[in-house]
């Protein structure tokens, strides 16, 4: 038996665990597994693959990136401009399809956010064998409590906050902190509240500028003479629209900018002097957290086990502490995004800090 593995989107800290858990798992099972160079691209003539094995994925867990390479703006974008669906041209399809025959893949472990797992069901629904694997840093999956990458994201916004806050504190300052995390708020309000923001502002809540240098005088006058705020890139005021920093790759539009703006506008209305930091790529770079390498390399595994069970179409799912399996359909349906009357923000708003509404 021989299966094919492969990465799309942006890449995200956890994605070589998954690698290390699929290879290790199908090696114990006397299968073989080979993984597509750049995602989808891979698919192509020729097809282009590495064989993988215990030894040449040794350590791999560790690494942040993915030893795959992977694409997120490629002939094989199932979402493109704001979260559209695409269908992916026949010839194309029949082009990889003919490939995977011809390398005799029985089948495909596709791991990736929504585009990519909008495309696999694309490939499931044409008959070829494909298990799903969600990852995103932005955690903006429905049927899946928690992605990797995720974790390890967050990790890179505390630290950047514990490193403004002792600068905008020395210079009593406003600093302005602008984090990924596309349409969802999760990244903003975990890394927000681990490292001690006093605003977040997220684009399931739109806020006021006038709020925010309300909060801002308000923290004053409790003597904390610094703020630290931080914005999810997907952020708007109430009445505006996104900030899309690009929108002519081909793909999904790519947001950015709020920062800056916020900055102005801020400092403007609370009359305090304000600095913005884009935090970007960061947040997609480097080694992955313990939880991450744990939860990939679980996701690995039980992607082998539903090709043993022969669950194809299913994606890997974390759910109650437990990984299992959702539907892919039931999985690119909806975004995951933060309910502003769930208990995260109540526990946020509760340790006073403010969301700008
Ligand atoms: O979906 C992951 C993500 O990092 C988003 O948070 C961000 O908006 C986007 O990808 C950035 O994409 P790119 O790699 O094209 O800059």
């Amino acid at each position: 038996m021989r299966i094919g593995l492969l990465n799309g989107g942006g890449d995200c800290p956890g994605l070589n665990a998954v690698t290390y858990g699929v290879v290790e798992a199908a090696d114990k099972m006397g299968w073989e597994t080979i993984g597509f160079v750049d995602g989808y691209e891979g698919l192509l003539s020729p097809a282009n693959y590495k064989v993988l094995d215990p030894i040449s994925t040794l350590g791999i867990q560790k690494l942040g990136g993915t030893i795959l390479g992977t694409t997120n703006r490629g002939r094989f974008s199932g979402k493109v401009g704001d979260g559209g669906v695409r269908k992916i041209p026949k010839e194309l399809m029949d082009e990889a399809r003919r490939n995977l025959e011809s390398l005799n893949v029985e089948a495909l472990i596709c791991v990736g956010g929504d585009g990519t797992l909008t495309t696999a069901l694309q490939f499931s629904e044409e008959g070829f064998p494909v298990i799903g694997v969600p990852k995103t840093i932005d955690n903006d999956l429905s049927a899946t409590a928690m992605t990797f990458g995720f974790d390890s994201a967050t990790q890179t916004v505390v630290d950047a906050l514990d490193r403004l806050h002792t600068t905008a504190s020395s210079h009593k300052r406003v600093m302005i902190l602008e984090v990924m995390g596309r349409h969802a708020g999760w990244i903003a309000l975990y890394g927000g509240l681990g490292g001690g923001a006093e605003i977040i502002l997220i684009p399931e809540i739109p806020f006021s500028y006038q709020r925010v240098a309300e909060a801002i005088d308000r923290l004053e006058a409790q003597g904390k003479t610094s703020t630290l705020v931080v914005i999810a890139e997907g952020a708007a005021p109430a009445g505006e629209e996104q900030i899309v920093e690009d929108d002519s790759a081909g793909g999904e539009i790519r947001l950015g900018g709020i920062g800056e703006q916020a900055a102005e506008r801020i400092g403007k209305l609370s009359g305090r002097e304000t600095r913005s930091v884009t935090l970007g790529h960061l947040q997609r770079g480097g080694t992955p957290t313990s939880w991450d390498r744990i939860l990939g390399t679980r996701f690995g595994v039980q992607a082998v086990k539903l090709i043993e069970q022969q669950k194809f179409g299913r994606m890997v799912s974390y759910q109650h502490y437990k990984v299992g399996d959702v539907s892919i359909r039931e999985a690119v349906e909806k975004l995951n995004l933060v309910d502003p009357k769930g208990q995260m923000v109540e526990t946020a708003r509760a340790v006073g800090i403010s969301f700008g509404d």
